[in-house]
Parts: C-alpha cells; sequence; structure tokens
C-alpha cells in the first residue's frame, strides 16, 4: 500500500479529520474520515495509517465502514483508548432519515440522527465491523441536554476513577455546547454535565472537542461551526484555551481568551494523544478547496503532528524533536533543493523584511507575520489569501517546513502557527540579500 512522508495524504480520494490517534504497541495508529471512491466528502469510513516515527505513514486496510443501523451512513469521527492491551475506538454513527433519491451518499435537509457507537481490536489491525460494534449512546432526546441530529465526536481518556467523554453538541441549533459523559467499565456510559458558553458569536455547533492537561493546565480545543463569518469560505475554525475543569462532577469554566489553533485558518478538527515519551501531540486536517490532480487524485490532509505545551498562560504548538531531528541533510542553498520533498528553512526575520517560499510570501508587519498564497493558490474564488498572527511576544524566529501542498510556518518555537494549502508550489527560495538561514531536508 502507499506511503506518505511528513504529511499523510490519502491514498487518493477524500480525507478529513483525524480519529483514534493512538501511540499502541510500538506504533502510531492514526484512522482519518475516508470516503473511498471519489474526491469528495460523502458516506464516512475510516481510513487507516501507521507510523513508527510520525514521518512516514503506511496505508492500512479500511478499519471502519458502514455495517450497522446506527451507523447505516456514516462512521463519524472519534477516538480511541488503550486498556489491557486491547483498543477502545469510540465513533459516532450516523443514519440518515431522507436521503436523495439519485444520491445515497447525501442525506436532505439535514435530516439525520447521530448515536456515539464503540467498536474494540486486539491488535490495531483487526476490527469485526458486524460482530462487534454497539451502540452505547443513543440519540439524544432530551432538547434541553442535546440535539440528536448534531452530538459527536467522543474524546475518551481515563481519569481518575474512571473513563470519560467529551461530546460536541447544540443546543437548538443555535449555541455551541460541550456534553460530559461517564463509564467505570467502557461499555456503560451516563450523562454528567454540559457546558455552554455564555458569550456572544462563539458558532451554533461545537465539532470535535478535545480536553487534557499539559503543563499542570486544562487546555480545550474545539472546532466552532459558524464561528468566523467574514465572507470567505470556511466559516468553522479550530480554536483552543486553557480551561479550569473538574473531574468529580465534569464542570467547565473558560476564564481565558482563545487562541486559533493555526493563523493559516486552513487547519481544522485537531485530535491529540500522547507520543511514545508521553508529550501531548496534536494532528489535524488541512482544509483543500479542490483535488491534486493525479493519477490517483486526492483532497485533504494531515498537518505534521506538533507537541502541545502551555507556557506563561500561552499554548504553544511546537515541531515535534523526532521531525526536527529528520530533517538531517543540511541543503548549501535553493539550488540544490529537491522539490519533489519537503525542505526546511529557518531564518528569522527582522520587522520589514520578507521572504518567499516557492510563491508563498511571509512577511514582518507590525510586530506580526502575515502570509500571502495568492501567487500559489490560482484560479480559486472565495477562499482567504493573506493571514495574520497576533503581535509577537519577543523576537521572530521562523521554523518553515514546505513540500508541494503545504507550508507550515512555526513562528519562535510555537508560540503561533500559521500553515497553508497551496498549489504548485513554485522551485525557489527567495532570501533577501547576505541573510543568514538554514536549509534541510530528510
Ligand atoms: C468535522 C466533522 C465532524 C464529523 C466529521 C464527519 O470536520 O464534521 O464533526 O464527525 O467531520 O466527516
Amino acid at each position: 500500500m502507499t506511503e506518505s512522508k511528513l504529511h499523510l495524504k490519502p491514498p487518493g480520494n477524500w480525507m478529513n479529520d483525524p480519529n483514534g490517534f493512538i501511540y499502541y504497541n510500538g506504533e502510531y495508529h492514526l484512522f482519518f474520515q475516508y470516503f473511498p471512491y471519489e474526491p469528495m466528502w460523502a458516506t464516512m469510513h475510516w481510513g487507516h495509517a501507521v507510523s513508527k516515527d510520525l514521518i512516514t505513514w503506511e496505508h492500512k486496510k479500511i478499519a471502519l465502514y458502514p455495517s450497522q443501523y446506527g451507523d447505516s451512513n456514516g462512521c463519524f469521527s472519534g477516538s480511541a483508548l488503550e486498556e489491557d492491551g486491547k483498543l477502545y475506538f469510540y465513533y459516532t454513527g450516523v443514519r440518515y432519515e431522507e436521503k436523495t433519491k439519485e444520491d445515497i451518499h447525501h442525506c436532505t435537509n439535514d435530516r439525520f440522527e447521530s448515536s456515539q457507537m464503540m467498536i474494540t481490536s486486539k491488535d490495531g489491525y483487526r476490527f469485526d465491523n458486524f460482530g462487534d460494534k454497539k451502540m452505547i449512546i443513543p440519540p439524544v432526546t432530551d432538547v434541553a441536554v442535546g440535539d440528536r441530529t448534531h452530538t459527536r465526536d467522543p474524546k475518551v481518556w481515563k481519569g481518575k476513577d474512571g473513563y470519560y467523554m467529551i461530546l460536541g453538541s447544540t443546543l437548538h441549533q443555535k449555541q455551541g455546547e460541550l456534553l460530559f459523559y461517564k463509564s467505570l467499565d467502557l461499555n456503560h456510559w451516563d450523562y454528567v454535565n454540559c457546558y455552554r458558553n455564555t458569550e456572544e458569536n462563539q458558532g451554533w455547533m461545537w465539532e470535535c472537542p478535545d480536553l487534557f492537561e499539559v503543563n499542570e493546565k486544562h487546555v480545550l480545543i474545539y472546532s466552532p461551526m459558524g464561528f468566523l463569518k467574514d465572507g470567505f469560505k470556511e466559516e468553522n475554525h479550530s480554536i483552543c484555551r486553557i480551561v479550569s475543569f473538574e473531574e468529580d462532577d465534569c464542570s467547565l469554566e473558560m476564564p481565558n481568551p482563545y487562541q486559533f489553533v493555526d493563523y493559516g485558518l486552513d487547519l481544522y478538527a485537531p485530535q491529540s494523544t500522547l507520543d511514545k515519551d508521553g508529550n501531548r501531540i496534536m494532528i489535524a486536517w488541512m482544509r483543500m478547496p479542490k483535488p491534486v490532480e493525479c493519477e490517483e487524485p486526492w483532497i485533504g490532509m494531515m498537518c505534521q503532528p506538533r507537541i502541545t505545551e502551555v507556557k506563561n498562560q500561552h499554548i504553544y504548538f511546537k515541531v515535534h524533536p523526532d521531525i526536527e531531528a529528520a530533517f538531517n541533510t543540511p541543503v548549501p542553498d535553493p539550488g540544490h533543493l529537491d522539490y519533489s520533498k519537503p525542505y526546511q528553512l529557518k531564518v528569522s526575520l527582522e520587522e520589514g523584511e520578507k521572504i518567499s517560499v516557492g510563491g508563498y510570501v511571509i512577511t514582518r508587519k507590525e510586530g506580526c507575520i502575515c502570509t500571502d498564497r495568492t501567487e500559489v493558490f490560482e484560479g480559486i474564488e472565495g477562499c482567504r489569501m493573506t493571514f495574520q498572527t497576533p503581535e509577537l511576544n519577543v523576537g521572530c524566529n521562523l521554523n518553515i517546513f514546505a513540500e508541494p501542498n503545504l507550508v507550515e510556518v512555526f513562528i519562535n518555537d510555537g508560540e503561533y502557527v500559521v500553515s497553508n494549502v497551496v498549489y504548485e508550489l513554485k522551485q525557489e527560495v527567495l532570501i533577501p540579500e547576505g541573510k543568514e538561514y538554514l536549509l534541510k531536508q530528510m
């Protein structure tokens, strides 16, 4: 089966959210929302890839596919947990109540119901889609609690005295909310509490929530729908914040402001797990407006996994040390790069300075990093072309990773990250005369 380097791409056709991300038996397993027949979103399967080093990903056979009443129209996003050497997967099963006559893969008028489902695996590779699936939380029927259609994306973890699940939902399809469930045996789940925001304009539905502790702080990552209504495509965005959370009653508070997970605003639906050394790592879907045309057209890819940390009340997304170490071949100048493969560029910018990474322009302006993909995103309407970080704290060290369809700019060791999808990145790197820089490849 096919291989991907640095950024996982589908083996043709469609990919969205990362699912069931886990380090298990010496390998990273990464599942993903997958439509195997066309490069478009439709009936969701779970694709599967594994990696030993977070760099080389090898595709395996499809793990989950619709096979039961509850997931007859799709296996939506979810997560994994290891217990006693066995893997437990929790995901959202979707069943359409109305579908288009000529298209069984799409639902009409948003008429579908969602339940939370479970499946196990003894080795991470074998799944019994017919014999082993179980509906653990039926569609929510109490509108005062949540929504029977839009309640999804279970993220599970093992807590002090049981297992916990966070779900994304909506109150009356107007206001995003989070639901918390608890289990003592991984099979039976009870509703415990919910969180509802009181701020304005926080999105009508919250997708893919993820809650974890790092550096003695609780971090919440979630993806509100209808969050940025500035007329450009993609209103849904992934944000994160330091929150307070009590496991006893699953009460959550949000006293702190939000950050975008990535200021390129293409990144969506992040999911975190622990790496082999116990670091919290996050991976996410890079949304693409059109397929890459080749023998097996594909659309959607993953960002590189990033270490998530909290320092001085700020959430950092850093380059993983194993990825940093893999770029171990210095390249003397841009003329010697193999542009078909990922490359790394380290450079720091002074106020007003500008570089071009294959036509993707990065400028330091008024204390911020600004990027512009206009030259490498031609013929695409309605998408954002320019991006900007908040004002930087101190310095402006860039650690940039570029490959034909993605540029990731890590600023000041992950203080902010700006990542953008590009098409036909040019085979050039332009840096102001006399400036020091470091170029590397794997
Ligand atoms: C986020 C999302 C999830 C859902 C999945 C369906 O991109 O909409 O909420 O589970 O994608 O593919």
